[in-house]
């Protein structure tokens, strides 16, 4: 068993940046977190880091990394011919959770990271620990979501510790995460830019805020556009099916939903995502919250409420619609 060092976010830099740096430069891993969703991060430049990230959360060599920086001189580190409408959204966006993705610079990153494409993701996360700690560091951190490969990303300090503790190398406890989904990528070498990852930022939001025009496809293609979705997410370990008008419980059963929806049935394990179907930013929050409570509930099967086909959304809908079991065809 690996042992691991727990840091509160709060504890004093002072003390704590000497260590971080250190298990950076020693190629070990640190689970920290963000707005989003907690990261497990490694230095993006050294391949035995990066192989450490893969081995600690047993994720498929397939699925590339986010990078993560705190400057716009260290995209430049590792990345070029980046599109001008690209550097526009990272000025409008940035810090935040949006990730963009961009050509690399021969030769700088791990090829670990990118999984071998000639692309990269890239971040600059709107957290103050998060920018601190990659300030300190001083390398760009590349941070695969902190669970184990198949469960449902950690938004909650207790989330990491159940699934890391005794397997990377530092966790950090920090609040739990503000956003509550992965971010926003956005495809930057196609024209138009596309969006492969939906997140808390929606191409209505791009098209308001900055008048370009970035497209989704929400329908499954064949050949997922980023190599991470073609993967079934987040799944706790009761089949999940989707919560109908019409339910009735039968047996021992969970269910997900806003807490309009949810009525005084027997025998019924509930989870409350927000109060009213509008409240879009607070489900997002509490969705992978509600995923990691039915997993550890003695519930057989779990129900979930699937929100109206309207972009606002998109991002909850595809986390949910990935965990509903008669998709298991996406594996
Ligand atoms: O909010 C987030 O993005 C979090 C926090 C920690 O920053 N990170 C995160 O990383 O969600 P991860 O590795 O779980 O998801 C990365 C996603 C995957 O779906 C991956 O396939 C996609 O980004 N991706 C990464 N590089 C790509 C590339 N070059 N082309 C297409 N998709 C890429
Ligand atoms: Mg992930």
């Amino acid at each position: 068993k690996q042992e691991t060092i727990i840091i509160d976010e709060n504890e004093s830099m002072d003390n704590e940046s000497s260590t971080l740096r250190e298990m950076i430069k020693k190629d070990r891993v640190i689970a920290f977190p963000t707005e989003t969703v907690y990261g497990l991060g490694g230095n993006a430049y050294s391949d035995e880091a990066v192989k450490r990230i893969f081995q600690v959360k047993q994720r498929p060599a397939d699925n590339p990394l986010i990078v993560h920086i705190h400057c716009m001189e260290q995209l430049n580190e590792f990345t070029e011919h980046i599109h001008p409408d690209a550097y526009r959204l990272m000025k409008r966006y940035w810090p935040g959770p949006i990730t963009f993705i961009v050509p690399i610079k021969q030769g700088m990153l791990s090829h670990y990271v990118t999984a071998g494409l000639n692309t990269v993701g890239v971040r600059m996360p709107n957290h103050d620990f998060a920018l601190q700690f990659l300030r300190i560091v001083d390398t760009p951190i590349a941070a695969p979501s902190a669970n184990m490969s198949g469960r449902p990303s950690p938004t909650k300090f207790s989330h990491i510790e159940y699934d890391l503790y005794g397997r990377a190398d530092v966790l950090i406890r920090g609040d739990d995460s503000i956003v509550g989904v992965e971010s926003t990528v956005v495809d930057t070498t196609v024209e138009p830019f596309e969006i492969v990852r939906p997140g808390h930022i929606t191409a209505a939001d791009i098209m308001r805020e900055t008048g370009l025009e970035v497209i989704y496809e929400s329908t499954t293609s064949t050949t997922p556009k980023s190599p991470g979705m073609k993967y079934r997410h987040y799944a706790p370990k009761q089949p999940v099916y989707p919560l109908k008008e019409d339910f009735k419980p039968e047996g021992h059963v969970g269910v997900i939903a806003p807490a309009e929806l949810i009525k005084s049935w027997n025998n019924v394990v509930t989870f409350e995502l927000c109060e009213s179907v509008i409240d879009v930013n607070i489900a997002m929050r509490n969705l992978y919250k509600a995923l990691r409570f039915m997993d550890a509930q003695q519930v057989d099967t779990v129900y979930i409420y699937q929100f109206p086909r309207q972009e606002r959304y998109n991002a909850l809908n595809n986390r949910i619609d990935k965990v509903i079991s008669s998709k298991e065809e996406d594996l």
